[in-house]
């Protein structure tokens, strides 16, 4: 067996929301009374994140991308799917320290603190060799994909450890944290150094914030959304645009599940949002017992 191939669990593979994890129905309420801060939420994947945990109940939704109107968007789109949940927005650049401090005060000063927090903003430039490349053009991918989910992780991380530890006394889960990786993260596919490399750096520091963090109560996975025909999926080649076949409300859903406890134990992993969550769930000994999903150096056959 090759080694990328030991690098993927072979589970049924989903392609949009299912039953398990619909915020509708299985997960409905399971966000209730929580306040949830999306970076990148004024489309595609992060907007369908913010609209899912309106359906799943949460209290509030937090908003943030460079885009206002398209926030306004999704903030209309969060009020009809559930009334009942409030949502405000900051027009913020996430590769911004200072920007994204500023959204996180605002946020807490409006609602109270963070409970979930999902680092969704991105980028994917053109696909060039590395000797062929644009400095700056492939250093932006660094900016957005790395210091950006940096930034969101910083400042939002003492309101997550904060809410992880009031609801733990309660005796619930609180504190998620989801880094938005990529299944490129352990592909080497030519011409995309800048971006998959950015994403396997997500996928340590989703182990770095869960080492840092576990005794604080956080729990933070890097996850994969599927291949979404988004802004920024529609950039890859064309000949891999067949593989966009999954729609945005998967990852959306599949977030809300993450942040309603019931994968606590997978804390600190890579993990597919097209992965059925009732096998991914069944493999939880073996996938704890050989620390599965985490980036190793291939050091043996
Ligand atoms: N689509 C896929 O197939 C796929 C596959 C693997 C991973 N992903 C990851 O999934 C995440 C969401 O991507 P998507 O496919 O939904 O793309 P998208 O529709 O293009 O959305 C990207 C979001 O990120 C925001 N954003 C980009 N640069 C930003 C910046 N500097 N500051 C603040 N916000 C910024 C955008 O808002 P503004 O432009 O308004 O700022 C937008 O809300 C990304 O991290 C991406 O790498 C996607």
């Amino acid at each position: 067996m090759s080694s990328i191939q030991t690098q993927f669990l072979e589970l049924a593979a989903h392609h949009a929301r299912y039953d398990q994890i619909d915020p509708t129905s299985a997960l409905k309420d399971s966000a209730s009374d929580k306040v949830v801060f999306i970076a990148g939420a004024s489309r595609g994947i992060g907007q369908a994140t913010a609209v899912a945990f309106a359906e799943a109940g949460a209290r509030a939704v937090y908003l943030t991308a460079r885009s206002e109107n398209a926030l306004k968007e999704t903030r209309d789109l969060v009020k009809q799917a559930n009334p009942e949940t409030q949502c405000a927005f900051f027009v913020c650049d996430v590769t911004s320290a200072e920007q994204v401090k500023a959204a996180v005060e605002d946020c807490v000063a409006q609602f109270g603190g963070i409970d979930a927090a999902d680092a969704n903003a991105g980028y994917l430039g053109p696909w060039t060799k590395i000797g062929e490349s644009d400095p700056e053009g492939w250093w932006r991918s660094f900016d957005v994909n790395v210091k950006g989910t940096y930034h969101v992780i910083r400042f939002t991380l003492p309101h997550l450890i904060q809410s992880a530890k009031r609801r733990a006394a309660e005796g619930r889960s609180g504190g998620h944290l989801i880094l938005l990786s990529s299944i490129g993260a352990q592909l080497l596919m030519k011409g995309a150094s800048d971006y998959q490399t950015s994403k396997h750096a997500i996928n340590r520091l989703c182990e770095f914030v869960q080492s840092d963090h576990d005794e604080d109560g956080i729990k933070c996975f890097a996850i994969h959304p599927g291949g979404v025909a988004t802004e920024l999926g529609l950039k890859m080649p064309e000949d891999l645009h067949a593989y966009l076949d999954d729609k945005p409300d998967l990852a959306a859903s599949f977030a809300v599940w993450l942040c309603s406890g019931k994968a606590d134990w997978a804390k600190g992993r890579y993990l597919s949002a097209t992965w059925d969550v009732g096998e991914l769930t069944a493999l939880k000994d073996e996938i704890l017992r050989d620390d599965l999903l985490v980036n190793r150096l291939r050091a043996k056959a």
